[in-house]
């Protein structure tokens, strides 16, 4: 009799179902495909949360994942170019992290990085350059992993409070997935029968916007406005990746011109000169928050973009070289140049607007959850 009850308990001690993780999603959003190695839990979210927005994970204590991407700007952060815990500087601006479980490829050009728990590698243990800088610093910053309120976080969330690296890649991961944004005006507008959610001139805009004459929607499309997308519905991979004509200068290594060698986009990594300045159109939920602009941040504002869109290109300077983008050979023949009247800009500017929500910046469940002092 005892027996059986104390295999009774075991049973269900071991058996002790994982709760489903809610999503928060609004009603007909289709949910996000997790990797089955990495499901996801309320418990991993919440640790992961501590760990986004712990210096610890730096190997100098100077950084964390929030100095990179920070809450009040979307998950990305106002300058041109990150800088990485030790000072380098990254050659790109930080991405929004928004909507991104449902990423089928992550950074701003790569089509192998298609998991955020390899994509998480890279700040962590990079040094091309450095950002957290954990190579060869490990230990140490598991040991750190050892005080209050870890070692429950970590048993509720994997079962035992051990901290290893691979608990310390997926919790984050996972916390980065719980990052949904679907509260925007447009969202009321389009998705929940509102229609007075958009104003005549955000409508306006919404009509350019979605026109054959600008052609925003054609890599801007879906419900997080790019094509970057999969789901549960959609496991299509399509290659979001385009050349919008920012560049066109010398370059030795083609013996002709292309991107600024020290960054050409998709081709780095398919070794595909066809691929050069080809770079995948990022969700523009949440823009307003994210300035400055483009991979490099090279654009400062909104309407900047928009006028970029118009001349169908970027005219700049570069190490006293004139750069004219517009005449880059493979520019995506959707970006073309367009005339708009001063209206049309400020309603398609407006409607870029109308994608902000409000609750995404300011949601506590993602804000940071140490007291003050502990962090940064
Ligand atoms: C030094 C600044 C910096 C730090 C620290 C940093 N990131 Fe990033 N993050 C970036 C930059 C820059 C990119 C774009 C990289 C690229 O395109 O090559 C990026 C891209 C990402 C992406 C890809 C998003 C997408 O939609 O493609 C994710 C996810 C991400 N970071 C999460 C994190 C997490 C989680 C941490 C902490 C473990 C972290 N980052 C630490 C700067 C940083
Ligand atoms: C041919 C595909 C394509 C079309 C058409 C297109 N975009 Fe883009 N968009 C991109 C790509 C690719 C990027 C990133 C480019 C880079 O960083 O080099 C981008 C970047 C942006 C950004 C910057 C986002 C950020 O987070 O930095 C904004 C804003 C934007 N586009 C708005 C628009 C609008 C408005 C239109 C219509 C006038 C439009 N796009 C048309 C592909 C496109």
């Amino acid at each position: 009799m005892r027996f059986a009850v104390v295999l009774l308990l075991m049973l269900t001690g071991c058996s002790k179902p994982e709760p489903v993780y809610q999503w928060p999603l609004a009603e007909g959003f289709p949910q996000p495909v997790v990797p089955a190695a990495n499901p996801m839990s309320a418990a991993k979210v919440e640790l992961g949360r501590h760990l986004f927005y712990d210096t610890a994970l730096s190997a100098n204590q100077q950084q964390n994942c929030a100095s990179c991407h920070q809450q009040q700007h979307a998950f990305a952060e106002p300058t041109k170019v990150s800088s990485g815990s030790t000072g380098q500087l990254h050659r790109r601006n930080a991405s929004a992290l928004v909507n991104i479980a449902y990423n089928n490829s992550l950074t701003w050009a790569h089509d192998g990085l298609t998991h955020i728990e390899s994509q998480l590698l890279i700040p962590l243990f990079g040094d091309n350059p450095i950002e957290l800088g954990a190579g060869g610093h490990e230990q140490q910053i598991l040991s750190r992993l050892q005080r209050t309120p870890y070692p429950e976080l970590f048993a509720a969330a994997f079962g035992d409070s051990q901290a290893d690296f691979r608990r310390v890649v997926d919790a984050p991961a996972s916390f980065s997935r719980s990052l949904l944004s679907f509260n925007s005006r447009f969202d009321r507008y389009a998705y929940q029968q509102d229609d007075s959610a958009l104003s005549a001139q955000e409508l306006l805009g919404l009509n350019l916007f979605f026109s054959e004459k600008l052609e925003c929607h054609h890599c801007h499309g879906g419900f997080n406005f790019t094509q970057a997308t999969s789901h549960e519905r959609q496991p299509l991979d399509r290659r979001p990746f385009h050349n919008t004509g920012l560049y066109y200068v010398s370059r030795p290594d083609l013996a002709g011109k292309g991107y600024p060698q020290h960054d050409t986009g998709l081709s780095e990594v398919t070794l595909n000169p066809a691929d050069d300045g080809r770079f995948r159109a990022p969700t523009l939920r949440n823009v307003a928050y994210t300035a400055p602009y483009m991979h490099d941040g090279s654009l400062a504002t909104l309407e900047d973009v928009i006028e970029f869109y118009a001349a169908g290109g970027l005219q700049s300077e570069i190490n006293g070289e004139l750069s004219d983008g517009r005449l880059h050979p493979l520019k995506s023949s959707f970006v073309r140049g367009f005339k708009l009247t001063d209206e049309e800009k400020q309603a398609l500017l407006a409607f870029l607007h109308s994608l902000s929500d409000e609750q995404f910046v300011s949601n506590p469940a993602y804000s940071n959850p140490w007291p003050q002092a502990a962090t940064h």
